[in-house]
């Protein structure tokens, strides 16, 4: 019963879209209706409000981050272990790319799976989002950033813990990070896709 409360509860938390909710506290537009159409940060930045883009980054990252703490806190309370936790942030992540809330239209789950390695453990999150910076620095774009991460982020967990329920969960969030991604390979691979920083009236 614990189990089943703990990862509603995470995939209720994941649901909440900071992208959608801190565009309309700004007053600005829904970004599912502009630039990729994603409700994620790097879509929000196409606004060209960078306070909002960073606020959408730091809530999707703390909700992700919340739920796994908490049941990685306090789960041992109620005989929950590793394998909650691993559930715990594949619920969380789960309900950021399929909100209850808003349709079940979410994001493609970045700053999530961010906030999700930081309560894994502080250095496997840091390790995954300096991967993260290195290629949107040389790249300059966001998504190839995130695949590029995604793929290393399982590695990394694996070699700091070896094989674990939690890294399973970690290796399955990256895979469906990147088919969310699918279409932003489409576009990679065809050259159209929008570099860091480009607004949204010059975007696709
Ligand atoms: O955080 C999502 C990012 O990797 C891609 O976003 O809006 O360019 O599809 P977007």
């Amino acid at each position: 019963m614990s189990l089943l409360i703990a990862t509603i509860a995470a995939y209720l938390i994941g649901s909440v879209s900071f992208a959608v909710i801190v565009s309309a506290a700004m007053g600005l537009a829904d970004p599912r209706s502009y630039g990729s159409k994603n409700p994620g940060a790097t879509n929000v930045l196409r606004s060209g409000n960078k306070k909002a883009a960073i606020l959408t980054l730091l809530g999707d990252a703390f909700k992700g981050w919340l739920a796994v703490w908490l049941v990685a806190r306090f789960g041992p309370r109620f005989g929950l272990d590793d394998a909650a936790v691993a559930l715990a942030a594949i619920a969380v992540f789960l309900g950021h790319l399929y909100p209850v809330f808003f349709k079940f239209k979410g994001g493609k789950g970045v700053a999530t799976a961010a906030g999700v390695l930081l309560a894994i453990h502080p250095v496997l999150g840091l390790g995954t989002a300096l991967t993260w910076l290195i290629i949107a620095f040389f790249f300059r774009y966001s998504s190839f950033a995130a695949l590029v991460a995604a793929v290393f982020a399982p590695l990394f967990d694996i070699f700091m813990f070896g094989p674990n329920p939690i890294a399973w969960a970690v290796f399955a969030m990256g895979a469906l990070l990147i088919w969310r991604h699918r279409a932003n390979i489409a576009k990679l691979i065809a050259g159209t896709e929008s570099r860091i920083g480009a607004k949204k009236d010059k975007d696709a």
